[in-house]
């Protein structure tokens, strides 16, 4: 069979290399073309019935689920953006809506993004997010990002202003981050945005976008195979992690104020918001 790649010489794309190595080539990071389109400057994409019936199956699905589980901030933030089963919303209007409530932005990106220039936006209060919608028969599980893990995971509580700040200084953190520091910000981002707990006066609930976007991390997140360890950067920073399991052990912070002292004191201490 003859190999038109190496006939024409041209350097594989990373989502070529990542099809060859057999892995989802949607999970392969990749590189932006220049700045990506930010605000008013997104166009909707027009959605197949079939794309809008699937965001509407997944919000509805994890709705049913949120009722004394998400936390009160979270629910805030779905009725604060405005999301609901009519069908996909568009990054602009979503944009609008976040910056009036604490001055984050959205660009739309093509998929998943190497790290750095994922961070140079978070830096700037920008969240990057797919507009895309995963599969019907990804319905139950996908390991690409999507506009579903995106908006409705990650959207709501950035407009908790606590959070929203705390992510900003997380972004600055991670351009001066080097060696072990980089880990250790990998495993707050996994124990706070991805899979966060808090303890509310009505009791214990779920916050993180990992959770949100899935059925069964959310169901799961608050059940007895599940242990509690009430947060502490020291401890979170400790804790390894598995990407592709439930997860055993979580931490369940007391405020999100709570969240930002912690990071900034620890951010500085390493010389990271210098
Ligand atoms: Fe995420």
């Amino acid at each position: 069979m003859k190999d038109t790649h190496s006939a024409s010489k041209e350097p594989l794309s990373a989502y070529e290399k990542a099809a060859i190595e057999g892995h989802d080539p949607r999970c392969t990071p990749q590189y932006l073309d220049g700045v990506p389109p930010i605000g008013s400057e997104i166009v909707k994409p027009v959605y197949s019935d079939e794309h809008n019936d699937n965001w509407r199956f997944l919000l509805n699905r994890q709705k049913s689920l949120l009722q004394g589980r998400a936390g009160q901030a979270f629910l805030d933030g779905v009725r604060i953006l405005g999301l609901n089963d009519k069908g996909i919303p568009g990054l602009a209007d979503l944009s609008v809506a976040l910056e009036t409530a604490t001055g984050w932005k959205i660009a739309r990106i093509p998929g998943l993004l190497h790290e750095r220039e994922f961070f140079e936006l978070i830096a700037q209060r920008i969240f990057p997010s797919t507009d895309y919608v995963r599969e019907k028969n990804e319905l139950d599980y996908t390991p690409a990002p999507d506009c579903f893990h995106d908006i409705f995971g990650h959207m709501p509580m950035l407009t908790e202003p606590a959070v929203a700040d705390f992510y900003h200084l997380f972004g600055k953190s991670a351009l001066n981050a080097t060696g072990n520091q980089r880990t250790c910000l990998e495993r707050l981002h996994w124990f706070t945005i991805e899979f966060g707990l808090i303890h509310q006066v009505d009791g214990l609930r779920v916050f993180g976008a990992g959770t949100m976007s899935s059925k069964n991390e959310v169901v799961h997140a608050l059940s007895d195979e599940v242990e509690v360890i009430p947060f502490s950067l020291e401890k979170v920073i400790e804790q390894d992690y598995e990407v592709w399991h439930l997860q055993p052990r979580l931490f369940a912070l007391d405020t999100f104020d709570q969240l930002v002292r912690e990071f900034r004191a620890w951010a500085e201490k390493e010389g990271l918001l210098a």
